[in-house]
């Protein structure tokens, strides 16, 4: 889908999850709004982990414009729309809904632009022609998967706990890269060097990682961790202590995210950076 609708002041947008207490989601397109001087409200809602057909068809019928989708229902948001974008399809999972004109409920999928455009357009980073890793092989690397890909990074190695669920992945996604997109185990690291890594596994947020190489870096290496929190996650502390060039958490990709979701919606892009920072700030001081 590329064209953004024509938006009617006052529109219902929400962020469906469970959990979904702590979303910045809300204040993020409140910002957004007040920026682009658009007149919308923004709800967090928890959803029952059985309910979120009901509640999105709910929402909609009473003339909910749109909605972001988050853990656990991006996998039922994709079955809930009526059509998909092809970014959603690839990704099989959707995390924007949007209420076209003629009603019909469409499907897409901004976190991997999300991803990208923070590396690319706010940390400076290069994505084309550098060798990538990527740790993990769960939801959040198969919505990332198409748009890293279509930078044309020289070769992009997806290693998972689960070493079948790396292979099955990068067969799922080898047209995108011919020849140069591989997955499989943790051992599959050993004597290898890399110029991005990113952290998409569940680990941190029990403040583990994955055992990891330090002979992994150079030190031009950028280390990118999915996840965000007032403090480094346990994969930024190990990239910084074996002299990573760059190291970032995933708070920017959380906002351009976002702001791909209020352009789908509103037809308009808010400026971001300044966004990232308050919400950073706001993270960081309470
Ligand atoms: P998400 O939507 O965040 O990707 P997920 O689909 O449950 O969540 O995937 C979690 C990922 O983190 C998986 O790649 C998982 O590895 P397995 O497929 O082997 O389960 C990975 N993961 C979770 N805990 C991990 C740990 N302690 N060490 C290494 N990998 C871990």
């Amino acid at each position: 889908m590329s064209e953004a609708q024509a938006p009617s002041p006052g529109e219902r947008y929400a962020v469906f999850g469970n959990p979904v207490k702590q979303s910045k989601s809300p204040a993020i397109h409140r910002m957004f709004a007040e920026q682009c001087e658009q007149v919308m409200q923004y709800r967090a809602v928890r959803v029952e982990l059985d309910d979120f057909e009901r509640a999105a068809g709910a929402f909609f019928d009473s003339g909910g414009a749109g909605l972001n989708v988050t853990v656990p229902f991006k996998h039922d948001a994709f079955h809930f729309a009526d059509q998909l974008s092809d970014r959603a399809r690839r990704a099989g999972a959707v995390n924007t809904l949007s209420r076209r004109a003629d009603g019909a409920i469409i499907g897409d999928n901004t976190d991997g632009v999300g991803l990208v455009c923070d590396m690319i357009a706010n940390l400076g980073w290069t994505l084309r022609d550098r060798r990538v890793l990527i740790l993990g092989a769960g939801g959040a690397v198969h919505g990332v998967m198409e748009p890293l890909l279509l930078e044309r990074p020289q070769a992009l190695l997806v290693v998972n706990r689960t070493a079948e669920k790396a292979a099955a992945l990068a067969q799922q996604f080898a047209d995108l890269l011919p020849g140069a997109l591989h997955g499989g185990g943790l051992d599959a690291l050993a004597d290898q060097q890399f110029d991005v890594i990113i952290n998409a596994t569940s680990a941190g947020l029990s403040g583990e990682m994955p055992s990891l190489p330090s002979s992994l870096l150079t030190e031009r290496s950028c280390c990118y961790d999915l996840v965000y929190g007032p403090e480094p996650t346990a994969f930024m502390r190990w990239s910084a202590h074996h002299a990573a060039w760059a190291v970032s958490d995933g708070l920017g990709m959380l906002v351009e995210q976002a702001a791909e979701s209020f352009y789908l919606w509103r037809g308009l892009r808010p400026e971001t950076r300044s966004v990232i920072h308050r919400v950073r700030s706001d993270m960081e001081h309470t």
